[in-house]
Parts: C-alpha cells; structure tokens; sequence
C-alpha cells in the first residue's frame, strides 16, 4: 500500500490575474488530504472518497474526478487498475484547493505504491495534469501549494518563490456552501476581459500593483497593511464578477468582527471567502460570527 498527502491552500492576492501572468500570493493550509493506494484486479480504478466534504462537492465533482485520475495514471504511466482511499482534515469544497490537494496526494500515493520515486517537482507536474480535469487551463498555483507547502509567489510559467514569515499567522476561512464550478469562472472573467478591454487593463494594472505591495508588507508582518490589501484585491475581485453575495456577506461580517482585512479566495462564485485575523482571540470571534450566520467557518494558519 502507498501512501501521500496533499495540502489545501489559501490565495491570498490575485486569483483569476494569475491566469494571465500576474503574480498571486498564495499558502498552504495545516489541512490535508492523505491518499492511498494499492493495486488491484479491475479496470481503471475503484475510489472510496472519504473526505469531509461541503454537501453535494463530491457528487458534483464526480466526472472531474474520474478524468482527474485517468490523467494522473496516463502521467504516471500506470496500466494496472488501482485501489484509492481519500481521507484527511481538508475539506472537499470549492476554493480551497481540494482537488489540487487531491490530485498530489494520490500521485505521491502511487509514486510509493509503484517504487517510481518521484521527487516533489515531478509530483507537482502530475498533479497539474490531473488539475486540468477540474480547472481547464490551470494556473498551476494550487497544485504548486499543495504538493510543496508553505507561503509562495508565484508567476504562471515562471513558478514560485518561496516567502518567509517570521510566524504562522491566524485567519479564518467561510464556506458560502456553494460548489462552484473554477473553470467556469475562469471562462467568464476571459469572455468580459475581451469586450470591455480598456475597463479591464486598468483593473489588471491595480491587480499588479496591490501584489507587489502586499508582498512587501507580508515579509515585514505588517498585517495591517496585508488586510488593507486583501480588501482592495477583493474589491477588484469584485469588479471583474467572479464574487457573489453569499462570498460579499461573509467579507463583510469578517470585517465588522475585526478581521484586519477579507476577500473572496480561489475560483469564486461560491466556495470560501478568507480573513486575516492575526491571533487566537480574533480568530475565534470571527470565525464565530460567521457560524452563527449559518455558514461552515474554517480556523487556519498560513506561512506554515
Ligand atoms: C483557482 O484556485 C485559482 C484561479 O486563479 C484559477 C487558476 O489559477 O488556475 C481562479
């Protein structure tokens, strides 16, 4: 039996610009999908999924996954039918990064299962293959979260740089409960970008310069500033229509609770929102706020 893990992440800055080439801010979670794996008679594969899940994900992802792991297979050069177990602290839901967390975890699983020991930067390109199932033409940034971890800047094409935080940092992450569809949302922001063109260069010009100042601000752990950042980026977010209002409210009962700044994180129309909440105390008390509106709230760290 092999085994693996993949991590779930957070964008902090610049979602959707990523996809043309602007840099983005992202972190791995301390949650985690863990896959394993056996060979098996059969064909193709068996799946016993069992993630934690936000109601209707798996069923809704279904087809995704099924080609998501065809591809893995075709990557890896595995034949043989294969039997996968999912399970772990991260929750199946859209915006987190669940199905780039599940997409290394079960390439390291049969890395291991099959002796084929990859290295983490092959790991990595197996896992955006099997990204495409789900995404399209994936950025690569969330599997570059999930398989290395840790605080990254990344440029499409170009990779990432690591950033070092002197500490992990609370924030708080609210599950709108909508299973969104990423590669559709990314569909929408290109079909718009094309015909309100001028409107559009403006908002990716601010989408540049928020990311470089957030970058400085978050190595010098000037978190007031981050927040700043994070709801001007959310803002842009708005402006290119990939937020919502279950997304729009959960920002603003973060904010009213405290949170140094809030912004819609992944794909969008739906899935999670986040908010820096630097401190145990503060995180607890938005986190709470968001669960007595009836919404799932996540208690995270980033830079870990
Ligand atoms: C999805 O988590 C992030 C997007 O920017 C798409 C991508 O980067 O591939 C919306």
């Amino acid at each position: 039996m092999g085994s693996g893990y993949g991590y779930g992440k957070v964008i902090l800055f610049n979602e959707h610009f990523v996809v043309y080439g602007i840099p983005a801010i992202a972190s791995a979670i301390d949650k985690k999908t863990v896959a394993e794996v056996k060979r098996c008679d059969g064909k193709e594969f068996i799946i016993h999924d069992n993630r934690p899940a936000t109601p209707n994900y798996k069923e809704e992802k279904i087809e995704h996954q099924r080609e998501s792991i065809m591809r893995i297979k075709k990557a890896m050069g595995i034949d043989e039918c294969i039997e996968i177990w999912l399970h772990g602290d991260l929750r199946a839901s859209s915006g987190i990064g669940a199905s780039a967390a599940s997409c290394a975890s079960i390439a390291r699983a049969i890395s291991d299962e099959f002796d084929l020991n990859l290295d983490d930067e092959e790991i990595n390109e197996i896992a955006y293959e099997g990204e495409k199932a789900y995404h399209g033409n994936p950025s690569g940034i969330d599997n570059t979260c999930a398989t290395f971890g840790g605080l990254v800047w990344f440029i499409k094409g170009k990779g990432m740089e690591r950033l070092k935080i002197g500490e992990a940092v609370e924030i708080v992450m609210g599950d709108t409960g909508i299973v969104a569809n990423t590669k559709k949302a990314v569909e929408g922001v290109r079909e718009r970008r094309e015909k309100f063109r001028d409107k559009y260069d403006k908002i990716f010009s601010k989408a540049e310069e928020i990311v470089y100042e957030a970058k400085e601000s978050l190595i010098s752990a000037n978190w007031k500033k981050v927040g700043e950042l994070m709801d001007k980026n959310h803002e842009i977010l708005q402006q290119i229509e990939v937020s919502c209002n279950e997304l729009d409210f959960l920002v603003e009962v973060a904010r009213e609770k405290g949170a140094y700044g809030a912004k819609m994180t992944g794909g969008g129309l739906g899935g999670y929102m986040v908010a820096l909440t630097p401190g145990k105390e503060l995180q607890e008390k938005v986190a709470t706020a968001i669960e007595k509106e009836g919404f799932y709230a996540l208690r995270a760290k980033i830079g870990i």
